[in-house]
């Protein structure tokens, strides 16, 4: 078929844990090493072919540094989805996401799909996050989990077809 289904996307998480990067390498496939810290918020947008749709992800971008927080409901509250991402190499950047969870289901839509997105899965020596506590973490909460990098480009496609698959499936 040749329907396209728009679905705005919304990425949260701490500074540095690489929402940007994530977003460069899926809407332009690129990576770049000193990725610029993002002001306010940036809007991106992309389709990807699921099953017979394809789906127009809206993307907004914010940014992690604390003065920013305020800005954070304008983005989530309508949002359909919501990728919140930490550092695998950064045990705060971790704790950060839990309070982003915490925020968004109090705060937020309570149809939109979470993602937990453990990001920079590239740096294995420095983990500080074991995955299975993400895991864990994330099927208490009613998220999906992946860990991602923005770097080599594992699963960052696949969060955001994860992302419509559950949409389209909200019970799986
Ligand atoms: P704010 O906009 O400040 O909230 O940060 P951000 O979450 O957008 O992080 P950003 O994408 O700017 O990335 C921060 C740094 O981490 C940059 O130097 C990136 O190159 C690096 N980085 C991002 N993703 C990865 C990854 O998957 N692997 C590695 N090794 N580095 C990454
Ligand atoms: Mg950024």
């Amino acid at each position: 078929g040749n329907k396209i289904r728009n679905a705005k996307l919304v990425l949260l998480g701490d500074v540095g844990t690489g929402k940007s990067s994530l977003v460069l390498r899926f809407v332009k496939g690129q990576f770049v090493e000193f990725q610029e810290s993002t002001i306010g918020a940036a809007f991106f947008s992309q389709t990807l072919a699921v099953n017979d749709e394809t789906v127009k992800f809206e993307i907004w971008d914010t940014a992690g540094q604390e003065r920013y927080h305020s800005l954070a409901p304008m983005y989530y509250r309508g949002a359909a989805a919501a990728i919140v991402v930490y550092d695998i190499t950064n045990a705060a950047s971790f704790t950060k996401a839990k309070k982003w969870v915490q925020e968004l289901q109090a705060q937020g839509n309570p149809n939109t799909i979470m993602a937990l997105a453990g990001n920079k899965a590239d740096l294995l020596e420095a983990r500080q996050v074991p995955a299975d506590e993400a895991k864990a973490y994330a099927q208490e909460n009613g998220l999906f989990f992946m860990e991602t990098s923005a770097k080599t480009a594992i699963n960052v496609n696949d969060v955001f077809y994860e992302i419509e698959i559950h949409r389209l499936m909200p019970k799986c």
